[in-house]
């Protein structure tokens, strides 16, 4: 089966007027985790508690094995997390990056923004604080991690993923949140762009947030979703703000994989896909897989599910009651 490779894709929900709200929009088709944090919103929780509880269930899940335990084990077969969630309220962030033994990284990072005055803990260190904090530790390595065939250094959907996730609730209160195990066969030690304030997601009250997905040794040098964000605020459109983020990287490394979702705090959605490429490994044209875009709640109570499909475009669907 052919490797596929997203070359350029930005994906974009456009919101223009607050009846729409709340939403949640993640970078893949992670039905479950909007589901989930479409719940807690539902139930008055906040934008910060969807975004811990959506990530927490990709977690769980191990979405595309690129989230959570066992999965993108690193040269020694061991499984590392990054995670970050963000406050766009108070803009408070807290991060984990190469977190060991831990599986819960979203909480931990949570845990780091609400009981520290940091912002990224690593490694071992990490651990020790989440351990501190009550989490549980355990060897995150299962049977498929622990072979040592699947340690294949090549970039793929699955070896380059990770959930992004914004969310803003019914007050236009909006959060960020990302989850990942990085990157397969990764060097010991690697933090990619996830938890990276950013670079991996980004969130600002009053303008909107972004979130990436995609190869993170390259995008964290472009800090594209901060990138997005500034560009909204200057007036540009969610669609437009990640194009020209990921024009700009893609002028620099063009083979780069990757795609960004940017969303304005504003509320309705209504705006079109963007594909400037794609290709597979050998330079050829291929398919890309449909990923959710977001779930809504609108007053009415009618939950509506947006998916990107490269050849369709955005198409908004009254799928889920
Ligand atoms: N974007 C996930 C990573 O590169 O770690």
């Amino acid at each position: 089966m052919a490797v596929l490779f997203l070359q350029i894709l930005a994906v974009i929900a456009y919101y223009s007027h607050a009846t729409k709200l709340p939403l949640v929009v993640n970078t893949w088709p992670f039905v479950d985790a909007n589901k989930e944090a479409a719940v807690v919103l539902t139930e008055g929780g906040s934008a910060l508690d969807a975004v811990e509880k959506g990530c927490t269930i990709c977690e769980v899940e191990q979405c595309d094995g690129s989230v959570g335990y066992g999965g993108s084990p690193d040269e020694n077969g061991e499984t590392t997390l990054d995670a970050m969630i963000m406050d766009g309220e108070t803009h408070d962030v807290g991060s984990v990056g190469c977190l060991r033994r831990v599986k819960s990284a979203i909480s931990v990072a949570r845990s780091v923004m609400e009981h520290t005055t940091h912002t990224l803990l690593v490694g071992e260190l990490a651990t020790k604080f989440a351990m501190n904090m009550g989490f549980t530790v355990e060897n995150l390595q299962t049977n498929k991690s622990n072979d040592r065939s699947v340690l294949k250094s090549h970039v793929n959907r699955e070896n380059h993923d990770t959930i992004g996730m914004v969310v803003i609730d019914g007050a236009g209160k909006i959060a960020c949140g990302t989850t990942t195990n990085g990157m397969n066969h990764k060097i010991p030690g690697r933090v990619g762009d996830s938890p990276i304030a950013g670079a991996g997601c980004y969130v600002e009250k009053g303008v909107g947030g972004a979130a990436a997905t995609g190869d993170g040794d390259i995008m964290m040098r472009f800090l594209p979703a901060y990138r997005v964000v500034q560009s909204m605020r200057a007036g540009m459109s969610p669609e437009d703000a990640a194009k020209e983020a990921l024009s700009q990287i893609s002028s620099y490394y063009p083979q780069y994989s990757g795609a960004l979702i940017a969303v304005h705090v504003n509320g309705s959605y209504g705006k079109k896909d963007s594909v400037l490429k794609d290709r597979n490994h050998k330079g050829t044209k291929t398919t890309l897989p449909t990923r959710l875009l977001a779930l809504v709640f609108p007053p009415t109570a009618k939950s509506c599910i947006g998916t990107f499909d490269w050849k369709v475009g955005l198409n908004w669907k009254n799928s889920l009651q």
